[in-house]
């Protein structure tokens, strides 16, 4: 019984590179441990997150996230019951931004600005699909 889920969040204060590592090093231990996969997307103090993995697992972690002081306004995208994962290969896939071709984002979006919040779940869904499948994702499992 495996689920997806995409949540957008706003950073709660400066995100600078060693709070980052430190989220992307904690998450990626506990969800190795709990069979978790996903990607992680900050960009211009927006966090955009999809989670995969059982649902107990997945929805146990969302709220646990979702009271994290290091981010606010935290807003469900997407949830759905899924036959197969589609990031298996991260425990937390960090998204590049550095290498995000500009295109990308002006193909899903009205701005070249990542802002999961003027887009539907769908399209950031397919927009994280893109950028999994252009390499664009760091970190191992
Ligand atoms: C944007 C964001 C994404 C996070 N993603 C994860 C995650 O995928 N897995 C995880 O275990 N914790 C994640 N966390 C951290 C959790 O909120 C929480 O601090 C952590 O799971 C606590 O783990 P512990 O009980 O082992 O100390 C994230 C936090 C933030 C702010």
């Amino acid at each position: 019984m495996l689920v997806r889920l995409l949540y957008a969040s706003r950073a709660a204060a400066a995100v600078d590179a060693d709070t980052l590592s430190a989220i992307l090093k904690k998450s990626r231990a506990n969800n190795a441990a709990s069979g978790v996969t996903g990607l992680l997307c900050f960009s211009s103090g927006i966090f955009l997150q999809v989670l995969e993995g059982g649902r107990l697992p997945v929805n146990k972690l969302y709220h646990r996230i979702a009271s994290d002081p290091r981010h606010t306004d935290v807003a469900l995208l997407s949830y759905s019951e899924i036959t197969e994962r589609s990031f298996a290969g991260w425990s937390m896939g960090q998204v590049n931004l550095a290498r995000l071709n500009p295109a990308l984002l002006l193909k899903y979006s009205e701005s070249a600005t990542l802002d999961p919040y003027a887009m539907s779940g769908p399209v950031s869904m397919a927009l994280l699909d893109e950028l999994a499948a252009t390499a664009s994702v760091v970190g191992c499992t």
